[in-house]
């Protein structure tokens, strides 16, 4: 993920996503224990070992060797243990490739490259056409966030020793080769730093998670994948935010895309330790600051359609007006919601032909960029529905 690393990988992300099982199988398991999970497989997990931290509250390290073929380790407060052992044995009983879509196992879409003056990084085999699954995978490391506030930074570093050492040895090597910021900062923590996620596993607690080749993602401002993470199955799902010609690179968007130039510049120096040469921060200044304006108007737009003080006869245009400047600035992930509030509009002054155009939008763009979870849908198609019956008021 960090754009300045020269160093040398092994394990292609093509091989670790195709290859999976082939990539990983000749492991060494060490000394888990083998458990049989109720009614279920085999699976060597380990409830691992809970100790006395340095503060004094305790904590665990879960693993298992097998896991996704690529092993899988935990780190949390011990109250935590009994949960993520559940958890795990859980996720390890439902294959990882169940959530894969077939045609996505065989026919990768995505190469490891080089990529000019980012180090490694995804570049597309073919055309990926929009909402198209890319990759899909779970975790190799977990880590409960809550850590931070019982430990000190230096234990938290010791703790991360210890964790990344409990991987199987190819893991463990793979998450050395990815890249983290900051020469002189340790370089597992780096690494953690650099390529984790803030997820949920179900309950209130945060952890942050490392997805291997998720993490070989470089940052663009303008994205063309999205990422989307199901707790349930504990899987990171990136499909195409919209087509992607063969070869392009594959990116996702490591801040918020309605980020002003400055604070988008500022976070990724401070949190991942890099200037900003996305597409959009290569603009020239007077360009940026368009968009930056851009990106007010659009705030400002959602808010007002947000609040319940504009006038029926007011929404509709407030509404081009949004769906017009999150096309310009390619924050396609917006874009569902975007016709949502147009065709709501012009459904509200009973424009029925433009509501129904707006409408159909919404759902088509909705349905691939979002997915069936998208939380508008059932109500659009309940509106559809009512705008299409012949004498129908809305
Ligand atoms: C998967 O493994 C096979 C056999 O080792 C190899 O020929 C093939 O190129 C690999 N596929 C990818 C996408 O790396
Ligand atoms: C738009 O709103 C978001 C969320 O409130 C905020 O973080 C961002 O700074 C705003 N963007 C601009 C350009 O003002
Ligand atoms: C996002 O994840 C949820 C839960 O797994 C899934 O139902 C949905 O289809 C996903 N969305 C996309 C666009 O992949």
């Amino acid at each position: 993920m960090f754009p300045y690393t020269l160093l040398v990988v092994i394990l292609f992300a093509a091989q670790v996503y195709a290859n999976y099982t082939v990539s990983f199988q000749s492991l060494s398991p060490g000394s888990p224990i083998t458990s049989v999970v109720s009614g279920l497989t085999t699976h060597k997990l380990s409830k691992g070992l809970c100790k006395e931290g340095f503060s004094g509250a305790r904590y665990c390290i879960l693993y298992s060797y097998t896991f996704d073929a690529r092993g899988i380790s935990i780190l949390a407060l011990e109250e935590k243990h009994e949960y993520l052992w559940q958890r795990l044995a859980l996720w390890a009983s439902n294959p990882y490739l169940a959530h894969m879509p077939s045609s996505a196992m065989s026919r990768p879409s995505f190469a490891e490259v080089d990529v000019l003056g980012k180090g490694k990084g995804l570049a597309a085999l073919r055309v990926i056409f929009p909402g198209e699954i890319v990759l899909a995978e779970r975790p190799l490391i977990l880590i409960d966030a809550q850590l931070k506030s019982e430990y000190s930074p230096q234990d938290i570093i010791s703790l991360r020793r210890e964790l990344s050492a409990s991987l199987p040895q190819e893991s463990h090597e793979y998450f050395m080769q990815l890249s983290g910021w900051h020469e002189h900062a340790d370089p597992v923590d780096s690494r953690f730093d650099s390529n984790s996620f803030n997820i949920n596993l179900g309950g209130e607690d945060t952890f942050h998670g490392l997805f291997p080749a998720v993490a070989r993602l470089n940052h663009d401002c303008r994205p063309n994948l999205e990422y989307n993470w199901s707790e349930d199955t504990a899987t990171m799902t990136l499909h195409a935010a919209r087509r992607i010609e063969k070869d392009e690179e594959l990116t996702i968007s490591y801040v918020r895309g309605d980020f002003s130039s400055h604070q988008r510049q500022s976070r990724l120096k401070s949190t991942w330790g890099f200037d900003c040469a996305c597409s959009l921060c290569s603009l020239p200044s007077y360009l940026q600051e368009e968009s930056d304006n851009r990106l007010v108007i659009l705030n400002d737009s959602l808010r007002m359609l947000d609040s319940n003080r504009l006038l029926p006869a007011d929404k509709p245009a407030i509404a081009e007006r949004l769906v017009h400047l999150v096309e310009m600035e390619r924050l396609y992930t917006l874009l569902p919601e975007s016709y949502a509030y147009a065709a709501r509009a012009y459904a509200e002054i009973e424009d029925k032909h433009t509501a129904l155009k707006y409408t159909t939008l919404a759902i088509e763009h909705g349905l691939r960029i979002l997915g069936a979870e998208w939380k508008s849908w059932r109500e659009l198609v309940e509106l559809e529905e009512k705008l299409l019956k012949p004498n129908g008021r809305t």
